[in-house]
Order: structure tokens, then sequence, then C-alpha cells
């Protein structure tokens, strides 16, 4: 038998199955940066008959596939993408659609630009061949990483014809999810739970099963890059969001993603999400009082919600009351503090973050709140902590990346007020 003959097909012959292959395969080489004469030499078949397996008229035979795998170096991954193709059902109507992306808030404020960010970057006019988009957003705790994504994935979902996949992957505050139990929920979502045990492992199945597919994946709420690493598609058609209080530097450098890093609210989308909340009228009535209370959530929305919350439980109270308590600072985590939900306090959200820290780096964090000012330079922080510089500077980096604190300047960084109370009650306990 030639190597050209392919009597012996998978059942991925169906015509959409032949197209996505043929992508898959081309995206693959253009990465791998090979002509296609090159990879038929390599493969030892000819110019003509790769070209029409490219191009999705000719049907690949599992050897070609595993040849191509081995020069490529995919790892048995367009081998793997037949076999998956032959054990799922064929029609395209007959795959589950997964629509796994939560509701978004209902009173969504500001964030024009960063949608804009996210449109530019996921969905590009010029579709590079063989490039998955991957774009890192990252920023303090409660900023609003996860009410963008969501709200982004939401207005942008028709166009991943396959669908939308979403987990929240626990890095800060919840169960922390290894990359394979996520990929067991993706199979199961996909339909393709229930394989034989011994077709893959789930990270290359996961794969092959992307191969040729319009899929969204969101995955919130990451530890680090490499727990994000493992459910990166291979092919091209697919997008990837990711949301982490971390920057994920590394996934920029190693892996290409595109990183947004999400500032809090300005003053004016601050004031709009309190009247949101409270009503237009009560916060035109007292305009001063509302913008002082959006100064004291520094911008989060995290605080804003819960500000707007306790004021509507007090419809009685006058902004300005409420505005002067925020200030008197000993008992302003108490006041953004909703009863009954623990986990939406502020006071939790950020110990997340918090308790991630080494020993040393919470030390200084606490240091720095009992500063007098907010914004310090970095002889400052050195002289608060005694630590000596180059160990002052680090610990100040590893701070600013897990976003306690926010560079303003060269050499200068910021704690925002709410952490800075934080910072403090740490500091004091
Ligand atoms: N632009 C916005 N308009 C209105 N509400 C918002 C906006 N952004 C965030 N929120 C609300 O603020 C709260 C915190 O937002 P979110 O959970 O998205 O923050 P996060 O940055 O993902 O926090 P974490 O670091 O804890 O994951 C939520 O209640 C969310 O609904
Ligand atoms: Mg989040």
């Amino acid at each position: 038998m030639s190597a050209e003959d392919d009597s012996a097909l998978p059942a991925a012959a169906t015509s959409d199955g032949l197209t996505a292959f043929g992508a898959s395969l081309r995206a693959a080489r253009l990465r791998r940066g090979l002509t296609l004469r090159e990879l038929a030499r390599r493969t030892h078949y000819s110019h003509s008959y790769m070209s029409k397996v490219e191009n999705g008229i000719k049907h690949p035979s599992v050897e070609l596939a595993q040849r191509c795998d081995k020069v490529l170096e995919l790892d048995g991954e367009l081998a793997e993408s037949l076999t998956v193709r032959a054990l799922t059902p064929a029609a395209v109507d007959a795959w589950p659609r997964p629509a796994q992306l939560p509701r978004g808030p209902v009173q969504f404020v500001g964030r024009t630009r960063e949608l804009a960010e996210l449109t530019a970057a996921l969905l590009p006019d010029d579709r590079q061949a063989g490039v998955v988009p991957v774009v890192a957003v990252d920023g303090p705790p409660g900023v609003g990483k996860t009410a963008l994504v969501v709200r982004w994935a939401h207005q942008n979902s028709h166009l991943f014809p396959d669908g939308v996949l979403f987990a929240d992957l626990g890095g800060y505050g919840g169960d922390l999810q290894p990359p394979d139990a996520v990929l067991k929920v993706f199979l199961h979502e996909l339909g393709i739970g229930g394989l034989p045990s011994g077709t893959g492992q789930p990270a290359s199945l996961f794969r092959s099963f992307l191969h040729g597919r319009r899929l969204l994946i969101v995955l919130d709420n990451a530890a680090d890059a490499q727990q994000v690493r493992a459910l990166l598609p291979g092919a091209p058609g697919c997008a990837v969001v990711v949301t982490s209080r971390q920057r994920l530097s590394g996934l920029a450098v190693r892996d290409g993603a595109q990183r947004i890093t999400l500032p809090p609210l300005g003053q004016a989308d601050a004031v709009a999400l309190l009247a949101e909340m409270i009503g237009r009228a009560r916060v035109g009535s007292e305009p001063e009082a509302a913008a002082a209370i959006a100064g004291c959530c520094a911008g989060l929305p995290l605080a804003l919600r819960l500000a707007g919350e306790r004021l509507t439980n007090l419809p009685a109270k006058s902004l300005h009351a409420f505005a002067a308590e925020l200030a008197a600072e000993e008992h302003a985590l108490d006041m953004l503090t909703v009863l009954g939900d623990p986990r939406s306090a502020v006071r939790t959200v950020f110990s997340w973050s918090y308790l991630a820290l080494a020993p040393a780096d919470a030390r200084v964090f606490q240091q720095l709140g009992l500063h007098p000012s907010a914004e310090f330079s970095t002889t400052v922080a050195t002289a608060v902590t005694g630590l000596p510089p180059v160990e002052a500077e680090r610990a100040l980096e590893r701070l600013a990346a897990a976003h306690l604190i926010e560079p303003v300047g060269p050499q200068r960084y910021r704690l925002h007020n709410p952490l800075r109370l934080y910072a403090r009650e740490r500091a004091r306990a």
C-alpha cells in the first residue's frame, strides 16, 4: 500500500472534519515554519497529496496524521484528533454546545476602553494563521476582572459557534483546581467525558477535540501561569481569556498572551455605580458626599457595591453622615462588610491575596499600612521596613505583582485606601 492510499479511512471523513483537519495541519506547519513541500518531503508524501489534505479535499489517513505529528512534534495531536472525531457524533448539530458563563452584574458601568481592548485582542481582524489569542486580565482584588470578562463573553458569545467554556480555577479564595480536574469538566461539557480510558491524556484529548472548532474559553481566577498553560488549545479558531490577581508575566513571555491590567473605576464611573444601586435622586441630592464615598472605596467596584448595599439598607441615612463614618478609618472595613455574606466582605476578599504572600512580604505589607502616607517611594519603603534596599525593592515588586500595592511612577507606589486599612488591621492583629 502506498503512502498515499487513503483506503483505511477513519470516520473523520465528513467535509467539516476534513476542513478542520487540514486547517489544524496548516496551522501547525506554519508554526514550525515549514513549507508544504518541506513537510511533504519529510513525511514521504507527495506535495500534491499533502496540499489536497491541507485544503480538505483528500482524506487524511491515520498514518499521515502520525507522520505529521512526528515531524511537527505534536505529541500525537493530529492522529488523536482523527480518533476523537471517529468516536464522537459527526453531525455538527449533534455536538453539545457548552454555555457555561455565569450571569454578569446587572448594573454594569464603564469599562468601554477595556471591552474594546478585549475585542481587539480576542477577535483580531487579521487572524494570524496558527495563533490562538490569549488575553490575561490582572488587577487587585475586587476591581472587576471577572465582571469585565463575563460581560465581554456574553456580548460576543455568538461569535463562537461551538460554545463557551468557563471555569473558576480557584486561584484565590476558592478550591484550587488542578488542570486535570478542569479538563475533566470541560470534556464532560463537550460530550466526550465518556470516551474509553486509554483514548488519551485529558490534555491532548481536549486539544484534539478543539481542532477546527470555535470556542471561547474563560479561565477565571487563575493562581499562576502554569495552571493556565495546560488548558490552552493548540489549534486556531478558539480564544482564551484568563483573569488573575497576579500579573501572569510567564504567560505573556512564553505563551504570547496579551496582558491587560484593570485599574479601579474612575471617579465618574464609581459615582455612577453608586447611583445605579441607591438611586440617581439620592446621589444627585448629595453629590459631594457621593464623591467622597467613591473616594473612600478607591474606585473598587467590590467596595462600592458593598457601600451601595449598606446604603440601600439604610434609606434614611444621609450620604454625608455615611461618608463621614467611612472616613473615620477605624470603622471603614466593618462598614463595608455585608452581614450574612462573609465571602463578599472586603476583608475576606483581601485576605485571599494576603494569605498567599510569603511571611516576609506579608510583614512588608503590614509595615506599609502603618506608614502615614498612602503613596511612598522605594526609599521610604526601605526605611519603613528596615530591609536592605535590594530586598525591599524585590518585596515591593512582588507586592505589586500581587496587586496589593500599585506602581504610580518610577520607584513610587501607592496603597489603595481599603487595602491600606486592611494592612493596618493585619499589623495590629
Ligand atoms: N464595571 C462594573 N460595573 C458594576 N459592577 C461591577 C463592575 N465591575 C465589578 N462589579 C461588581 O464588583 C464586584 C467585584 O467584581 P469582580 O468579582 O468582577 O472582581 P474581581 O476583580 O474578579 O475580584 P477577585 O480578585 O476577588 O476575583 C462584583 O460584585 C461585581 O459584580
Ligand atoms: Mg474574580
